[in-house]
């Protein structure tokens, strides 16, 4: 028997003709004021698509960036209008130039059942980041009902995803369910051994989650310029290369959880170095042991590569967050591409269940091709390792 949720879904709801507010997120990647990747828009449209056709007034709520309570020109939510047009066609998007007071109420007002109007960017008003009450207040008057779906944002306790789910009926969305409901699948009780491989900058972004994950996994994989500080730590040199020397005793720490917890850690062996980071440049492979003081480590290597290939061929689930390398300048994308297909062939072989999470994660596999190879894609990440690292979400506790 299925357990119900512990909370209300969309199928709770009578929405005819009501106004129904839906926090999404739209915080999508912007070249020169458009959208350059609309994967986190298409992923919620089927609730759109759903709420309209219930004759629910559509009122679309998200963020863009960090705009630090400042109306930001290039960080406005008009940018997202013209692609969700787009892809809701001959639907139209009403846009309110704020989200509160009266420019949102106006355009509120003028809804039809079944019309869509996305709200100016939320992190316009500083009382989003802070939950501020009185904020929510504001949001909430211009609904009769409140839905969650984006699961994105939900470790994030701001007034849009918190505080307004306490102010009115609230549900959470198909695709927050979607989400939850999957990853509990896939990563509640996996398929072990199983591999987590974890990308990007800093250590210091992602501590929490190296810890949990040392003590969980059988095998942790760390690259990107996390990695060099983990290197550092191993007292190499890494040149030129971006790395957190504060962070060192941290690595350390992680390393020997790790050794305690029998979980393998895999750091690379060798890697590409540059001069600097430039597409085309020239570069060299270099052993770990070898990295020269003028060099820039920018990518893992192919030793590296067949070390991640021989550990998912031994693995049944992986989860990946934050690529290998400085992947959107290529050819810093090799080793990401490499190991991703890799991993994308394992599962359609239906050997490896593999879970990824991340915009950049994401832009790195579509990039290899093999996106929808991949046993499922989080449109999360942060809240997607928070979920990973057993930590409560605030937009999904403020449903219950
Ligand atoms: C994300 O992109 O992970 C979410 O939209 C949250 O954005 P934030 O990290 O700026 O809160």
């Amino acid at each position: 028997m299925a357990t119900k949720p512990p909370f209300q879904t969309l199928a709770d709801f009578d929405v005819n003709g009501k106004r129904v507010l839906v926090r999404v997120d739209f915080n999508v990647p912007l070249k020169n004021g458009r959208v350059t990747d609309t994967q986190r828009i298409a992923r919620v449209l089927p609730t759109i698509r759903a709420l309209s056709e219930r004759n629910a007034k559509v009122i679309l709520l998200s963020h863009l960036g960090r705009p630090k309570g400042k109306a930001t020109a290039d960080l406005s939510l008009r940018a997202v209008v013209e692609p969700l047009e787009a892809m809701l066609k001959p639907k139209s998007v009403a846009f309110a130039e704020d989200c509160i007071g009266e420019k949102a109420a106006r355009v509120v007002a003028t809804l039809k059942p079944g019309d869509i109007a996305l709200l100016e960017n939320l992190r316009f008003h500083l009382g989003e980041e802070k939950n501020d009450a009185a904020f929510a207040s504001a949001l909430a008057a211009l609904g009769d009902l409140y839905v969650n779906d984006a699961f994105a944002c939900s470790h994030r306790a701001h007034a849009s995803v918190a505080g307004l789910a306490k102010k009115l009926p609230a549900a959470a969305g198909p695709l927050l369910e979607h989400e939850l409901s999957t990853l509990e699948a896939m990563l509640g009780t996996p398929a072990r051994p199983i591999v987590a491989i974890i990308g990007g900058a800093k250590i210091s972004t992602k501590l929490d989650i190296l810890h949990h994950l040392a003590a969980r996994m059988d095998a942790l994989a760390i690259g990107g310029a996390m990695a060099n500080t983990f290197l550092l730590a191993q007292g190499l040199e890494i040149g030129k290369s971006l790395a957190e020397p504060e962070m060192v005793q941290t690595a350390k720490a992680i390393l020997a959880q790790a050794k305690e917890n029998g979980c393998g850690v895999l750091l690379p062996k060798d890697v590409v170095v540059a001069s600097e980071l430039k597409e085309g440049i020239a570069t060299e492979i270099k052993r770990v042991s070898a990295v020269p003081k003028s060099g820039m480590i920018l990518d893992v290597g192919p030793e590296t590569v067949a070390l991640l290939s021989e550990n998912l061929q031994a693995s049944q689930t992986l989860v990946w967050n934050g690529p290998l390398g400085a992947f959107e300048t290529p050819p810093f994308d090799a080793g990401t591409v490499a190991v991703a297909k890799i991993a994308a062939e394992r599962t359609r072989d239906g050997k490896l269940i593999s879970v990824g999470g991340g915009g950049d994660t994401i832009a790195a596999l579509h990039r290899a091709g093999i996106a929808d190879d991949f046993s499922y894609l989080s449109t999360a990440g942060g809240a997607f390792l928070d979920w990973l690292g057993g930590k409560a979400l605030p937009g999904v506790t403020a449903l219950g």
